[in-house]
């Protein structure tokens, strides 16, 4: 177990309603991030039904559920790494954590022994990406306290899921977070809605810090493919998936189109 030496970043994917988008863009931002030459490791903290594994067609021996049981054995010779399955594509690698398995296994995994596993992984990588589900568990507010950024995914389609978007953020922002902690992002937009962004935005007191458009096909085919769309298809979705985590690691302001000039992210890079 290292003691010492700089921790990765978490880039945790949270949402309020379920089948939003957030497996999909943690694999996209793993992916991604893996693509512009960080070590990137992904954390599927779906505990019942996980599908970082399936997204991505990955056969895999071990399982969160497999490292609890070893760090709680023997601490000090918990080695994170054993637990990890790397998926390569092309010249790329990046490291997953699968999800458990078994039901009983997901029920079985203490918020402790979660956290203290992420923060092993985070000792090894550049990046973390952290998938989760759609409720203010224990365990997500563990993994949230634990993240560097929040993306806090929605979308906009029916009036109750607009409205537990404002119980989320409104729940968020009672925890008293930094303002650049968390992320409104807006997926699936363009799909036959007749309600307005700007409304949403006036209702949630905040507007969307990155949009991704709504494309069936190409998610559907990567998903059947398992492999992430920021490897193979050059569309919309594609694209705007890179331009957020080009935003997160701040090529743009490096690059000198952004807003977010002060490189902030950069900074955290440099401690
Ligand atoms: N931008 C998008 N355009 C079209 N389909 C999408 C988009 N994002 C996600 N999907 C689809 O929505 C479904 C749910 O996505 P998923 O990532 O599993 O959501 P969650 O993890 O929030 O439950 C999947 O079938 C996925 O392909
Ligand atoms: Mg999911």
């Amino acid at each position: 177990m290292e003691e010492e030496g700089r921790r990765g970043i978490v880039l945790t994917v949270f949402s309020t309603a379920s089948a939003v988008g957030k497996t999909l863009i943690a694999i996209n931002m793993a992916a991604e991030l893996t693509r512009e030459g960080y070590r990137v490791a992904i954390a599927d903290m779906d505990l019942q039904f996980g599908d970082v594994t399936n997204y991505l067609a990955l056969p895999h021996e071990k399982t969160l559920f497999d490292a609890q049981k070893a760090a709680s054995e023997n601490v000090d010779a918990f080695d994170v790494k054993e637990f990890l399955t790397p998926y390569y594509y092309k010249n790329w690698t990046f490291h997953v954590l699968p999800a458990p398995d078994k039901l009983e296994e997901a029920y079985n995994i203490q918020t402790k022994a979660a956290t203290h596993i992420l923060s092993e992984i985070q000792y090894n990588f550049d990046f973390v990406v952290v998938d989760t589900t759609s409720a203010f568990s224990e365990l997500n507010l563990a993994l949230m306290d634990m993240s560097t950024i929040i993306t806090f995914l929605g979308i906009v389609d029916f009036i109750p899921t607009i409205k537990n978007m404002k119980i989320g953020c409104d729940t968020i922002r009672s925890l008293g977070y930094e303002n650049n902690k968390v992320r409104l992002v807006l997926n699936r937009s363009n799909s036959k809605t007749k309600i307005d962004l700007e409304d949403v935005e006036a209702l949630l007191g905040e507007s969307f810090y990155h949009v991704l458009p709504n494309a069936f096909e190409p998610a559907k085919d990567s998903i059947e493919k398992g492999i992430p769309l920021v490897y193979t298809s050059d569309n919309g979705l594609s694209q705007d998936l890179k331009a957020l985590v080009r935003k997160y690691t701040n090529r743009e302001a490096e690059e000198g189109f952004g807003e977010n000039g002060g490189g902030w992210f950069s900074k955290l890079f440099k401690s």
